[in-house]
């Protein structure tokens, strides 16, 4: 590593988009198809358990068949002369796959499940099904290793303290609709350098130090990793 610049990188689903990943809030987003009360949150579960399972069922077989893009690939290079902490939000594992090595998940994981009774008890899951029935070795049910709306981001804390020490923060693919994820970027020090990449407007006006890239991710971060790199 040349120098000890930190970098974090904080991503959301527009970062998985060009992977084929369905993204929550765009036109025909997820939560255009499904009610988010029905399927992501505590109420859900108790309700009608099989549909939430059927619903990361599906989200799971879509990470399975996705592989990672020219965003999640040129992100990896960063770390040649960067400390790098990739903060994000999507339970997918493309940016582990694509080659990062220091991945911390807000939201969860959809390749893993976790047991009912005892929530340390955390598996790998080895295909895309997790059914009724499926049990923990304490033998209780197993449910997705995601984090629903109106649960604690136990992540939380440690992804602030990370973000405290950034040199730069690069903002990529998130609405910033979700609180707490989306309060992290107010959890920079002054002067730390904002790169957002979003297509779209995002609500981050009047952030000093920021730039907006409006492009997708796997346009925008091949160029932006390749000046980051350059002026080291
Ligand atoms: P959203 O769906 O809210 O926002 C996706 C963002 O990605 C938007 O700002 C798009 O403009 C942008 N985008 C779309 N395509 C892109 C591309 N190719 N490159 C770059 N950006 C692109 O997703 P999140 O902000 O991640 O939580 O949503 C936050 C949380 O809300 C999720 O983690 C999930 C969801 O409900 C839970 O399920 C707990």
């Amino acid at each position: 590593m040349a120098n000890s610049k930190h970098i974090v990188v904080f991503s959301g689903a527009g970062m998985s988009a060009e992977s084929g990943i369905s993204t929550f809030r765009d036109n025909g987003g997820l939560w255009d198809k499904y009610d988010v009360t029905e399927v992501a949150t505590p109420e859900a579960w108790r309700k009608n358990p099989a549909l939430v399972l059927q619903f990361y069922n599906e989200r799971r077989k879509q990470v399975l068949e996705a592989q990672p893009n020219d965003g999640h690939k040129a992100l990896v290079s960063l770390e040649k002369q960067f400390k790098v902490s990739v903060i994000t939000q999507n339970v997918d594992d493309l940016h582990e796959r694509a080659g990062s090595s220091n991945v911390i998940h807000l939201h969860g994981e959809i390749r893993k499940a976790r047991s009912t009774y005892d929530p340390s008890l955390i598996y790998n899951l080895k295909s895309w099904e997790l059914n009724l029935g499926d049990r923990c070795e304490q033998g209780s049910q197993l449910r997705p290793h995601i984090v629903w709306f109106g649960e604690m981001v136990p992540e939380m804390a440690r992804a602030q303290d990370i973000t405290y020490t950034a040199d730069i923060l690069i903002t990529i693919g998130t609405s910033l609709n979700v609180y707490p994820a989306a309060g992290l970027i107010n959890h920079v020090q002054r002067g730390t350098k904002i790169y957002v990449v979003d297509p779209n407007d995002v609500p981050v006006h009047g952030i000093p130090d920021l730039v907006h890239l409006k492009e997708k991710a796997g346009i925008a971060l091949p160029r932006l990793v390749e000046q980051l790199l350059a002026a080291e």
